[in-house]
């Protein structure tokens, strides 16, 4: 299942304007857009959905960022997409990652990172699930 990845554009890239410009990326990178829809996130949704870092010293402000504004959410498929979008989108704190990277682009702030990539199969699945129920995925 590797094949599939969660993919967010988060709250900061919405308000700003950026969904097309970083589609576009996504789209040149070889991934292929298999569902997507725009939502804002109550507190409900976003605990549920960050629930493996409650308790750390980030999480509030985490919750507080992703439910202030609409987020952009998809679910990508290429081969190995989980890692190929891993280093498309660069490290969690764009000031350490790479120059060509979306985070290091459009990202503001560690918290205020422009995107969202699963990190695993097991989360991918998960994430996805929580987005979009429906989801059927294929060999
Ligand atoms: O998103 P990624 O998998 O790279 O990082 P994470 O460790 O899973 O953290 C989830 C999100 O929490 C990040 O994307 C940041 O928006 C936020 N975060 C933060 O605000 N401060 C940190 N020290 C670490 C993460
Ligand atoms: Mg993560």
């Amino acid at each position: 299942m590797e094949d599939y990845t969660l993919f967010l554009i988060k709250p900061d890239s919405t308000v700003k304007n950026h969904i097309g410009a970083i589609l576009k990326i996504i789209e040149e990178h070889g991934f292929v857009i298999k569902e997507m829809k725009m939502f804002r996130m109550d507190r409900k949704f976003a605990d549920r959905f960050y629930e493996i870092h409650k308790g750390k010293d980030f999480y509030d402000n985490l919750i507080k960022f992703m439910t202030s504004g609409r987020t952009v959410a998809t679910v990508l498929y290429r081969k190995n997409a989980i890692n190929e979008l891993r280093k498309v989108i660069g490290k969690t704190d764009y000031h350490e990652t790479k120059p060509e990277t979306i985070r290091r682009i459009y990202g503001e702030t560690i918290t205020r990172n422009a995107v969202h990539a699963s990190d695993s199969p097991e989360n991918a699945k998960e994430e996805i699930l929580k987005v979009f129920p429906y989801f059927k995925f294929k060999e």
